[in-house]
């Protein structure tokens, strides 16, 4: 039975937030333990201290993974499902995707059944932290990534298949031209790549609100359209469409530009860019994934917002990342805007050879809690943890992921490193 008097409700498009509020949460498997328990120590505590006795998080655990399947012979139990679409926000540590036929990844069962069709990573650097790059501290990005579509649907026919031969014989008849482009008819495997108007412009809304919300300068619309034109070129075209139609007082395009230049002159173009920005317009363009990759390690302060494709986001988000030395702490959020059903997880997996000995760092959950925190418009507690895991990790207590690459750091264990937090609100 779901709790209505702590419960979120969705209003108008609005989340109603009680003070005293039910969460549900996946403790998650291999380090997932370690790290949900520090990571509710350091949210309580934030709580407490921003509101005193006002606020207050109920956590209720659910089940999924491996903890799931020993108590109830499933891996994915519905009512875990359930809690998380009634009580609409909820957390996760990492599962275990378990090895064999007909199972589907968990993480990918929550996002599809609950069709989240966001995937929140935002990329930031923290001081302290040993980054692969010069100036670390230029990014500072905001990815939303689709979730849904493109190679996320997973329609793929095996080669020499009968649904492979029966596609091919189809296309030999309609489409001759488009047969002749396939190599090696006789040995060759099928993905479809499904990317529509509805679900491009649902992410890409979602990320033209966020800049908005956020007072961010620029939306980015990233894509392979050079190549594929009906799929990511499309969704370009429906990114610029949507923010010319729906969002003319919030954002000036590059496409807007080009329009002007072609049929007034560029110095037209630039007055007319330079009055919107001016008058607090965003910036929306576009970069060719490619360019994309190479533009954000030369020039990582010209991107503010991206909104992408799932196959570009999913190595745009790593690599990114990557960059800050934050692979293994960056947080991630799985979001349905419309029915306001967000799920806040740690992007890593579950880290098998460190398990159960308080070694792994919780970083990544802490700052997806964080996530969580904003999203519920409790902001005091967000910025009073963002704050003191800053002042740790600057300080140089680490846990021995990043301690290893900084000279003079001390090594914290996961509880350790929790309380650290706590003691530098
Ligand atoms: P992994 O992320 O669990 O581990 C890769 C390496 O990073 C290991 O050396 C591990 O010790 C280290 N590591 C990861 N998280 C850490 C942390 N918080 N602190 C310190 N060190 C950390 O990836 P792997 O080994 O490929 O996957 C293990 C299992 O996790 C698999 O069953 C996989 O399916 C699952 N997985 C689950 C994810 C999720 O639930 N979101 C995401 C990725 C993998």
């Amino acid at each position: 039975m779901i709790d209505s008097t702590t419960s979120i409700r969705m209003v108008n498009k609005k989340l109603i937030v009680p003070d005293q509020v039910t969460i549900p949460f996946i403790t998650g498997d291999g380090i997932g333990p370690d790290v949900t328990a520090a990571t509710q120590s350091v949210v309580n505590a934030a709580i407490e201290k921003a509101y005193q006795l006002e606020k207050k998080i109920i956590w209720k655990e659910v089940f999924a993974g491996e903890k799931a399947f020993h108590q109830t012979g499933k891996w994915f139990p519905q009512g875990t499902l359930n809690a998380f679409s009634e009580y609409i926000v909820g957390i996760k540590g990492p599962l275990t995707t378990p090895v064999g036929g007909g199972i589907r990844s968990l993480n990918v069962a929550i996002r599809k059944d609950l069709d989240l069709y966001v995937c929140l990573r935002p990329v930031r650097y923290f001081r302290g932290i040993n980054a692969p790059v010069s100036q670390p501290e230029k990014i500072d990005v905001i990815i939303f990534r689709e979730n849904t579509e493109d190679v996320y649907s997973g329609i793929e026919f095996e080669a020499d298949s009968q649904e492979t031969k029966m596609f091919l014989e189809w296309l030999k008849e309609q489409s001759p031209d488009s047969y002749q482009k396939i190599r090696f008819p006789q040995s060759v495997g099928l993905g479809i790549k499904p990317i529509s108007k509805q679900g491009s412009q649902r992410l890409i809304r979602a990320a033209i609100e966020y800049a908005i919300r956020n007072k961010r300068p620029i939306v980015t619309l990233i894509h392979k359209g050079n190549i594929m034109k009906f799929t990511e070129g499309a969704f370009q075209m429906w990114g610029y469409d949507l923010a010319e139609s729906e969002y003319k007082d919030f954002i000036y395009t590059a496409r807007q530009f080009e329009h002007t230049k072609k049929h007034t002159g560029i110095a037209e173009a630039k007055k007319e860019k330079e009055w919107a920005l001016s008058n607090g317009r965003i910036w929306m363009n576009d970069v060719i994934t490619d360019a994309a990759f190479q533009n954000l390690l030369l020039y990582p302060q010209d991107f503010s917002v991206i909104a992408t494709s799932n196959l570009n986001g999913d190595y745009l988000s790593d690599a990114l990342a990557a960059q800050v030395g934050g692979i293994g702490i960056s947080p991630g959020a799985n979001i349905n805007y419309q029915t306001g059903i967000a799920i806040f997880e740690a992007t890593h997996g579950t880290a098998p050879d460190i398990a159960g000995k308080n070694l792994a760092n919780p970083s990544s959950l802490i700052l997806s809690s964080v996530l969580m925190l904003q999203y519920l418009g409790w902001n005091e507690a967000a910025e009073l943890i963002t704050k003191a895991l800053e002042k740790t990790i600057n300080h140089g207590q680490l846990t021995q992921d990043l301690a290893q690459f900084v000279i003079g750091s001390t090594v914290l264990s996961t509880s350790e490193f929790a309380k650290a937090i706590i003691s530098n609100f």
